[in-house]
């Protein structure tokens, strides 16, 4: 459980940095992540090496105790490269190229880009990967950052025909599996075939879904290239990549499996202010972020990480980008550092030591102002600090009892073809991780592909596809399994399966999914609870089901919406809170998971033999401990904003 800061020596007259690194020190930091932005002052001419400045700012981090992330540049390949290959950048779905002059213009597919990320790569492990300050590298920054996971470039548009070829091998196939009759859409080679931009309406979905896959193939193997440098040149070190808040355009799982710890960046007032959530919801979290947001992305990348994760840059204050930028209140960067560390990280990384006075940034707060005094947040990371080093070492996070199934590819499907405006796998698995964790559990999120066995509870909302491997794996579970509208409602080629919805499971799962409907955000669909007729709602989406089975509750119609069968509990709607809340808590029943339902805004997560409470709520909360609770952190009473832990369950 260390503290760390992202730090731009770059930026700073060399004179300020031994006295910037003898207050990191002090302030109770013990990691540095510098680098990943200055590929113009470390090759300012092509091919030749300015690497001083560098040696010197990390013999003066390591000589004040720092530990150092170094960050690979290329997320910012400079104007000399540009130029001298304008090929390299990415172009937009308009078919424009991304113009230099900020970041993450390059093109992932760019051959020529890929090698020279492999020169720079090389040279900066060759010099730096012994040193006794490197103790992790971060490749580039934000893979996808800005909308920029995918590109209409010809070096794209070649090797997704190669891709094509390999998932295909034939071109019949690929018209068959692509339903290219339809509108005479048939290629006679894949040489034809085109990246799917500019179409006059929407391009084929199957078409769609593959350059999807192949993006986020894509993103993988720019990201392998460098790990593969680092491990060969720099052995023993961490090598990290620090992934975005609800962004979903290439499969994190992939590229988490080339890594040896996950990280995130946590900016939970944006977040709250530029995503789906209501005016009353903004208003009401707008200076502590919604609740479950930050502790969602907390156990989706430590699931990338296969248990080892870091938040490497954590808000420390306003910030520039949202559609507004509130400030935090008081607290909220010690209680963000507190949940983080709750859920598991192993540090939680400041972004930025200091606010730049100069370029797009000027307005984003730092743990010091422009003229090097101290900022708001360095008074809590203080205090985080001290309180870091009086609860002692914690062990890592246990495996939770629920695992809640996220995939990627799911939301890329339900993009592409939502049919009905908003609807998202990823906000729809999002509210239900709000359902869970407001009934008190721990969640491991993990992807399709993990092992399930042994999760008490497994929740799986959005699961569009279901190939053969995976059904067989979710029927050969014992544990209760929660199954969302949609699920198995296409085949792997993006086609009504056969048989119709959800025939990958019928076997285990008797309903055939007839019709479905779609509707406005401000429809509420009445759904009875049949045990005791209490009524609850569904939103936005409906399935007319056929089965033999007998609903467990019923749309006003008598259509089931909720089926139980087996180990399956399947839902023909998209739950609203109370439907959801009453779903959950039935299934944790049955699996033996003992619920805490909790106060509007008060969330729980347990590590290492602790209980910590965290208030989002704008209003005191009770802690909800035991009467005798032997507090470690705060205590009965959670402030807005607050933090309380303590010993046991
Ligand atoms: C991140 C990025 C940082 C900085 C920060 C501002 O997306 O990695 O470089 O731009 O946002 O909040």
């Amino acid at each position: 459980m260390d503290l760390g800061v992202c730090y731009y020596p770059e930026q700073w007259p060399q004179e300020v940095w031994a006295e910037d690194a003898r207050r990191m020190s002090e302030m109770g930091l013990t990691w540095v992540r510098i680098g990943e932005f200055a590929w113009s002052r470390l090759e300012p001419e092509p091919g030749l090496y300015a690497f001083e400045w560098l040696d010197r700012a990390l013999d003066i981090l390591h000589a004040a105790g720092l530990k150092v992330v170094l960050g690979t540049p290329t997320a910012t390949p400079p104007k000399w490269l540009v130029d001298s290959d304008p090929a390299m950048l990415a172009l937009g779905p308009d078919g424009q190229p991304r113009r230099f002059g900020s970041r993450r213009h390059y093109c992932f597919s760019s051959e020529t880009y890929r090698a020279h990320c492999a020169r720079i790569v090389t040279a900066l492990a060759e010099r730096y990967g012994g040193h006794p300050a490197v103790l992790a590298w971060q490749t580039d920054n934000e893979y996808g950052c800005h909308n920029t996971t995918i590109s209409y470039s010809a070096a794209a548009a070649r090797r997704f025909r190669l891709w094509l070829q390999t998932r295909y091998a034939d071109i019949a196939a690929l018209n068959r599996a692509w339903g290219a009759v339809f509108w005479s859409q048939e290629y006679r080679s894949f040489d034809e075939i085109d990246p799917p931009s500019q179409t006059v309406t929407e391009a084929n979905p199957s078409h769609r879904l593959d350059y999807n896959r192949f993006a986020s193939d894509e993103v993988a193997g720019f990201n392998r290239l460098q790990t593969d440098i680092l491990r060969r040149l720099s052995p023993g070190r961490d090598v990290i990549h620090n992934f975005m808040g609800f962004y979903t355009e290439f499969d994190h799982f992939a590229v988490g499996a080339d890594l040896d710890v996950a990280s995130w960046d946590s900016y939970p007032l944006g977040f709250l202010e530029d995503f789906w959530f209501s005016a009353d919801e903004k208003r009401r979290y707008l200076r502590q972020g919604h609740p479950d947001v930050s502790a969602f992305h907390h156990d989706l990348y430590r699931g990338c990480g296969r248990g080892r994760w870091w938040v490497m840059e954590q808000q420390p204050g306003p910030v520039n980008w949202a559609g507004h930028n509130p400030a935090p209140l008081p607290g909220m960067v010690r209680m963000w550092t507190w949940e983080a560390l709750a859920h598991g990280a192993e540090v939680v990384s400041y972004f930025r030591w200091r606010q730049a006075p100069f370029a797009q940034e000027q307005f984003h707060a730092g743990l010091n102002l422009p003229d090097r005094t101290e900022d708001v947040g360095a008074g809590e990371v203080r205090q985080v600090s001290r309180e870091i080093a009086d609860v002692g070492r914690l062990s890592p996070c246990a495996r939770a009892a629920t695992a809640l199934v996220f995939s990627y590819e799911a939301d890329w499907l339900t993009k592409i073809q939502p049919q009905g405006r908003g609807y998202s796998a990823l906000r729809l698995v999002f509210e239900v991780y709000c359902g869970l964790r407001r009934l008190g559990l721990d969640v491991d999120i993990v992807d399709p592909a993990a092992d399930l066995t042994g999760y008490q509870m497994v929740v799986a909302p959005a699961l569009p596809i279901v190939d053969e491997a995976l059904a067989a794996r979710l029927m050969s579970l014992t544990a209760p399994v929660l199954l969302g509208p949609r699920t198995a409602s296409k085949t792997v080629d993006f086609q009504i399966p056969p048989g119709l919805p959800p025939e990958a499971l019928r076997s285990m799962l008797p309903m055939r999914v007839t019709r479905v409907e779609s509707l406005r955000g401000d429809v509420d669909l009445a759904v009875r609870v049949v045990a005791d007729g209490s009524v609850v709602h569904g939103k936005a989406w409906r399935e007319f089901i056929d089965s033999p089975l007998v609903p467990l509750a019923r749309f006003d119609d008598g259509g089931g919406a909720w089926f139980r069968h087996g180990h399956f509990d399947y839902l023909a709607t998209w739950p609203q809170d109370a439907l959801l809340q009453r779903i959950l808590a039935d299934m944790a029943e049955r699996a033996g998971i003992v619920c805490v339902p909790l106060d509007e805004g008060v969330r729980l997560r347990r590590r290492g033999g602790l209980t910590f409470a965290f208030n989002s709520a704008p209003e005191e909360r009770p802690a909800p401990a035991p009467q005798d609770a032997d507090f470690v952190i705060g205590g009965p009473t959670l402030a807005p904003g607050g933090v309380s832990a303590w010993r046991g369950g």
